[in-house]
């Protein structure tokens, strides 16, 4: 489970593979030129040795996620509740942003939150690193804000979480450096790998900034620590496969999940044989050994739309000035702020005696946490086989 271990690593990148891997990286421009195909390598059978050197390694993951499921089962079947406890929080920096991409909710969100000062910003990253040792830093651009490095190093060193993830559009990386000493890994949103400067605010247009930023981030951190996130419409499955390849080839890890509009997905991409044939190689990827995030049932279900239930307080929303939304973002309703209500167990408590729990809505906001979350609370051994396969 690429992203979910990620989420928990903490080693450094080692310096020579970086320099080996350095090389490796094909420019945009190369791509078209590329002569074999970008299959991902054959799946090694690991010796015991290595599985339990891998287990020790990863020892506070897998111990996290055994406290997290006996602590789900509790609410669940003793408590009765589907108010789960956190297992990463999604912190939105800021709203605003550079960039004005078509499915986008979060530059103009119905629910609008200024954003605090570094001082503030930071006593909100030491509320929630009191309940979670995972924080996704997002936007908006979180680039843009003038202290993000401050921020993410304080993130990482003075709160000491586990894990630091900030995903970005990364047109501006190259500015804000210093966050690449304070990330465990960084998420970068691309849509295409064909520039395409029609309009000047999408992805496409961004590409080349974008893939040169990229190449810095490669070198300081290493490929395993870069997702490339992207987000699939009608218009860009050929180059969501061309994305596929290039991940493959570059080492980066590679995420998928299809554009939410008015919190509903897209159901036509279903009739589209050619999004069939890309989600089939998707997961025939992952199966294969390629770094994609999620497993081959959670790709299915979250590109498939299948059938889910959401527990969204595991990936809780906190807003640039803390306000928490329960039970979900999509919902539009905040319970209270982390800065004045102090925790986001007295918040979740609040928000379940303002709107009842979590409302049966059966999941239709495919995004790769809320369907995750189905997996770790209804299907936690099915998971960790489908992980293993
Ligand atoms: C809101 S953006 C904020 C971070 C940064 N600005 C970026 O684009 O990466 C976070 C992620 O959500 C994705 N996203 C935004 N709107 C979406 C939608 N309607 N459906 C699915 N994913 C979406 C973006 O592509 C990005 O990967
Ligand atoms: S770059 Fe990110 S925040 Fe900005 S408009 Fe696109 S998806 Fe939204």
């Amino acid at each position: 489970m690429p992203w979910l271990a990620r989420l928990n690593s903490q080693s450094t990148p080692n310096k020579k593979h970086i320099m080996e891997r350095r090389a490796d990286f094909v420019p945009v421009g190369a791509l078209d030129k590329r002569a074999e195909s970008m299959r991902a390598p054959a799946k090694r059978m690991r010796s015991k040795r290595e599985l339990l050197r891998g287990l020790v390694a990863q020892a506070p993951f897998v111990a996290k996620n055994f406290r997290l499921y006996f602590r789900n089962g509790w609410r669940r079947h003793i408590l009765r509740t589907k108010v789960v406890a956190p297992y990463a929080v999604t912190f939105y920096v800021t709203h605003k942003c550079n960039l004005a991409c078509s499915y986008c909710t979060q530059k103009e969100p119905d629910v609008f939150s200024d954003e605090l000062g570094t001082a503030e910003t930071i006593e909100l990253l030491r509320r929630i690193r009191k309940e979670s040792d995972s924080i996704v830093i997002t936007g908006g651009e979180p680039t843009l804000r003038s202290d993000i490095e401050e921020i993410v190093a304080a993130a990482r060193f003075a709160c000491k979480f586990r894990s630091v993830l900030l995903i970005t559009n990364g047109t501006l990386l190259d500015r804000q450096a210093g966050i690449l000493g304070g990330v465990t890994g960084l998420v970068v949103s691309l849509d295409a790998l064909a520039a395409d400067p029609t309009n000047p605010l999408s992805k496409p247009a961004a590409l080349p900034k974008v893939v040169e930023n990229l190449a810095l981030a490669k070198e300081r951190l290493g490929a395993p620590r870069i997702t490339i996130s992207t987000v699939i419409e009608e218009w860009n499955i050929g180059e969501v496969e061309r994305l596929l390849d290039w991940c493959g080839e570059q080492g980066f890890v590679f995420a998928a999940q299809s554009a939410q509009m008015e919190k509903m997905p897209n159901l036509a991409l279903l009739r589209n044989a050619r999004y069939q044939a890309l989600v089939d190689k998707i997961i025939e990827r992952r199966r294969a050994g390629q770094a994609i995030n999620g497993t081959p049932k959670t790709i299915e279900t979250l590109l498939r739309f299948r059938e889910f239930q959401c527990y969204p307080t595991m990936f809780p929303r906190v807003y640039p000035n803390g306000d928490v939304f329960y039970p979900c973002e999509p919902l539009r309703k905040i319970a209270g702020n982390l800065l004045r209500d102090g925790s986001l167990r007295k918040i979740f408590a609040r928000g379940k005696k303002m709107y009842g729990d979590i409302p049966p809505c059966q999941g239709i906001c495919y995004l790769f946490g809320n369907v995750l979350s189905h997996y770790y609370v209804n299907d936690f051994w099915g998971l960790a086989g489908d992980f293993i396969q």
